[in-house]
C-alpha cells in the first residue's frame, strides 16, 4: 500500500530556487521566459562553450591578479583597466580588485581588449575567443527568449547586442580571501565584495571559479546565495530588458559577499547596445500607450546616468511614466 508522507517545508536554498536552462531542450524557450519574469536569473547548462576556452581565460586572469600591484596598476584607467576596490567615482567600495575592458569585438581600429596590456600574448587570445563563444551563446539565449515572448523576428534582440557598434563590456573581478568576513569573528557581520546593484545592459552572463559569495534578492526582499558552479553560465536581465519588456521581466537585484577562505575570480560578459540605441518597451508587448510604464531614453543616456549614479541606486525610477500601476507600487 502506498504510503503519502507529509509535505515537507523546504528551506530556502538557492539549489532548489535557481531555474536550470538546458540548451538543448527545444522547449527550453518556456522556461527562459518564465526565469526571466520570476527571478530575472538563471543558470544555463549545455551551452556549448568549450570548457578549455574559460579555463585558459580563467588561468590567465589569475596570473594577472598575481602580478606584482605596481604592474597591474600601470593598466589602472577609467572607465576601462585595472581597479581596486573603487567601484565607480562615487564613492562604492568593496574587497575586489578588477580588469574592465571593452568587449566589442567588431569595433574595427577602436580599443578592443587592452592594448594596455604589456604582453597581450596569450590573455588577449583568450579574451578574445572567449568573448566571441560567449557573445553567440547570449545571442541563442535572447532569440530564444524573443521566441519564448512570441515576438518576431527572432533577432529582435540578439541583433541589438551583435550589431557592430555594440556597447559591451568584459569584466573580470578577483575578490581575494577576507580574514574579516568571518561572521562568527566579525559580529555577525560580512564583508561586501561588491555591493549590491542591478546590471545596466539588456543582459549580463557570469562565470566564475567554484567560490561561492554571489546572491540574489528575491522579490521578497530576501537574500539567496547562489551556489557556485564553475562549469556553468549564469544570467542577469539588466535594467534595459526590464524596460524592453515593459516591466515584465525582471533586473535582478545582486550583490558579493566576500569569502573568509578561498579567493572567487568571476568573468562577467555585460552584453550591451550601441550608443545611440534606442531603449523603451516593445510595442508589440502592449496593448495601448496608457500601459507603458517608461519613458524611451537611449543607451547612451541610461549610461551616463549610472556613471552619476551609485551603485545601489534604482537608476531606473527617473525614467518611470508617472502611471496607475508605478504610482501604486
Ligand atoms: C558585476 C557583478 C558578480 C561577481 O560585476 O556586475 O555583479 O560574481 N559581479 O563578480
Ligand atoms: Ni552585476
Amino acid at each position: 500500500m502506498a504510503v503519502l508522507s507529509k509535505p515537507v517545508a523546504v528551506p530556502k536554498s538557492g539549489f532548489s530556487l535557481i531555474p536550470v536552462i538546458d540548451m538543448s531542450d527545444p522547449e527550453s524557450k518556456h522556461a527562459l521566459v518564465k526565469a526571466c519574469e520570476d527571478f530575472g536569473f538563471f543558470k544555463v547548462i549545455n551551452h556549448g562553450v568549450s570548457a578549455e576556452l574559460f579555463s585558459v581565460l580563467e588561468h590567465e586572469t589569475v596570473d594577472f591578479f598575481s602580478l606584482p600591484k605596481s604592474e597591474k596598476t600601470q593598466v589602472a584607467g577609467y572607465p576601462f583597466g585595472y581597479g581596486n576596490s573603487k567601484i565607480g567615482r562615487n564613492g562604492d567600495v568593496g574587497w575586489v580588485e578588477y580588469l574592465l575592458m571593452n568587449a566589442n569585438l567588431d569595433s574595427g581600429s577602436g580599443p578592443l581588449f587592452p592594448s594596455l596590456l604589456k604582453s597581450p600574448g596569450t590573455f588577449r587570445n583568450a579574451l578574445e575567443e572567449y568573448t566571441t563563444s560567449v557573445r553567440k551563446m547570449t545571442c541563442d539565449v535572447l532569440e530564444k527568449i524573443t521566441d519564448g515572448l512570441g515576438i518576431k523576428p527572432r533577432n529582435t534582440l540578439s541583433k541589438l547586442v551583435s550589431d557592430q557598434n555594440t556597447d559591451s563590456i568584459l569584466r573580470l573581478n578577483h575578490y581575494p580571501p577576507c580574514p574579516l568576513s568571518n561572521k562568527k569573528t566579525n559580529g555577525g557581520k560580512n564583508v561586501i565584495g561588491f555591493g549590491e546593484h542591478t546590471d545596466p545592459q539588456i543582459i549580463s552572463v557570469l562565470r566564475s571559479n567554484n567560490t561561492s559569495g554571489l546572491q540574489i534578492n528575491l522579490n521578497d526582499g530576501s537574500w539567496i546565495s547562489v551556489p557556485p558552479d564553475h562549469t556553468s553560465f549564469f544570467f542577469n536581465v539588466g535594467d534595459s530588458l526590464q524596460v524592453m519588456t515593459n516591466g515584465r521581466f525582471k533586473s535582478v537585484r545582486h550583490r558579493v559577499l566576500a569569502n573568509c577562505k578561498k579567493s572567487r575570480v568571476s568573468m562577467i560578459y555585460f552584453a550591451g547596445p550601441s550608443l545611440t540605441q534606442r531603449i523603451a518597451p516593445l510595442t508589440c508587448l502592449i496593448d495601448n500607450e496608457d500601459e507603458r510604464l517608461y519613458e524611451e531614453f537611449t543607451w547612451s543616456e541610461y549610461k551616463n546616468s549610472t556613471y552619476n549614479s551609485r551603485l545601489s541606486d534604482n537608476r531606473l525610477q527617473q525614467f518611470e511614466r508617472k502611471t496607475i500601476k508605478n504610482l501604486l507600487n
